[in-house]
């Protein structure tokens, strides 16, 4: 292993330290390359580009890898519930039982949301996407939320998030508030808030809290995503957790990261109701003259199966089993997967189905309507986001500011 990697320009001769991650991932710090050469990097997208060491979560990209504290995805699938999952990603190590009571008990005891806060949620106009709306309340809940203690306050959000979502469904379908029982678990309650009929008790359905509990822990981490990597920077300027995970959840939003799962159900729909030739949709997306592309394929750190979509496939298909329902879309999504898979272009640029190809159907399945399918998602990767966020502050990072190179114009002066 070499410690260094020379930098050599006709000018300079200048040594860049190497660093090495757990698994002998090697980057060279360029920190002080300016101070030393005068050069920058060029790296738009951040496509090669290390910001951080981080212990969080691990990705082998070419193996189809992923490890959560050190723990594979499909251990924890097997084997953790949601909550077990938050505490090891916010902690660092899996929970005792009493740590695991304490946590989940805790979360119970913040189970309320100001009266305020639902009137102005109930203020904005139900047209609006409820990504838009979680992520303003989020910010909001700022303001009402006195805590002295940093750990409560990840607790307050892994709280209340789940009823912000839950009411901004509930009051966009006309039907009033459920309230948050303390006799269930994390994600019975979250299926109670969403799906409880007034006056009516709430039958829990085993099948549907296993789908969601699922779905939850595939969302829960995954480095340095575009979304993570924004309420890093946010934090980094020593912004509150709540404006950070606000501009978190504005990032996920997109439909290029997680606003996807939610676009690739209308993309199969729309290819269903035109006749389902799903090679036609794959020539498009080749088509570079076309704007087209296959959602839920590609990603920028997997070169092989996204694990987390081989998990997610299985469970759609296992939810719909189950469930007895019959859905053409998963039928679609499965042939639309196959062809993508044989066909040259796929191949040659290693685009396979991410996460978010399948996790669609499974939302749909369970009930949500496709506009919440992202603040779904939102909810499964809070724990990571908040990780990220005190990772960063134990670190003592510096303020995220990148460099830039200039092209517009020189020097001129105004002409009057
Ligand atoms: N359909 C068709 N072609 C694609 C697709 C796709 N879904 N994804 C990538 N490509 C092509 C690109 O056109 C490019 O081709 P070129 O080299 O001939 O120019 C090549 O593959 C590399 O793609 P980039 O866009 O450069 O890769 P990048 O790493 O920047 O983007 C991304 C990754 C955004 C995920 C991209 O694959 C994409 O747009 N996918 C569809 C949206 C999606 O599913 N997003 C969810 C990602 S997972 C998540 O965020 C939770």
């Amino acid at each position: 292993m070499c410690n260094v990697v020379d930098f050599n320009t006709d000018e300079y001769h200048y040594k860049l330290p190497v660093i090495y991650g757990t698994f002998c991932e090697k980057a060279i710090n360029i920190s002080q390359l300016r101070e030393n050469t005068g050069f920058i990097t060029f790296d738009p997208g951040f496509k090669n580009t290390g910001i951080t060491k981080s212990s969080i979560s691990f990705i082998d990209g070419e193996k189809g890898i992923l490890l959560y504290r050190g723990y594979p995805i499909e251990d924890i699938i097997n084997k953790c519930s949601f909550i077990e999952t938050s505490y090891l990603i916010l902690n660092g190590e899996l929970p005792d039982t009493a740590q695991l009571n304490f946590f989940s008990e805790k979360i119970k005891k913040f189970h309320h949301i100001h009266k305020d806060i639902k009137k102005i949620l109930y203020n904005i106009p139900n047209f609006y996407h409820p990504m838009g709306i979680l992520s303003s309340l989020t910010y909001i809940l700022d303001a009402f939320i006195q805590c002295l203690q940093e750990e409560d306050l990840y607790l307050h959000l892994l709280a209340k998030l789940p009823i912000l979502a839950a009411l901004t469904y509930r009051k966009k379908i006309g039907v009033p508030p459920s309230h948050a029982d303390r006799n269930l678990d994390y994600i019975s309650n979250l299926l109670k808030m969403f799906f409880s009929i007034p006056n009516q008790s709430y039958e829990q359905n085993p099948i549907i809290s296993d789908a969601l509990n699922k779905i939850l822990i595939l969302h829960a981490d995954h480095e340095q995503n575009c979304s993570t990597t924004t309420v890093r920077l946010l934090g980094s300027a020593h912004s509150g957790l709540f404006s950070s995970i606000s501009a978190g959840i504005s990032a996920l939003w997109g439909r290029l990261h997680g606003g996807a799962n939610q676009a690739v159900i209308e993309m199969l729909e729309t290819i269903f109701k035109n006749g389902g030739n799903v090679n036609k949709w794959i020539e498009k997306a080749k088509n570079k003259k076309d704007p087209f592309r296959l959602m839920g394929f590609g990603h920028r750190i997997y070169k092989n199966f996204d694990p987390r979509a081989k998990i997610a496939k299985k469970v759609a298909e296992n939810v719909i089993q189950q469930l007895g329902i019959s859905d053409p879309i998963l039928d679609l999504a499965k042939n639309l997967e196959e062809n993508a898979l044989k066909d040259s272009y796929f191949v040659e640029k290693k685009l396979y189905p991410n996460i978010d190809f399948y996790s669609g159907i499974i939302y749909q399945a369970i009930g949500f309507p496709k506009d919440m399918f992202t603040v779904m998602f939102a909810l499964g990767r809070l724990p990571g986001w908040m990780a990220h966020w005190k990772e960063m502050k134990l670190n003592r990072e510096p303020i995220g500011r990148p460099r830039q190179i200039y092209i517009g114009y020189k020097k001129r002066n105004i002409k009057k």
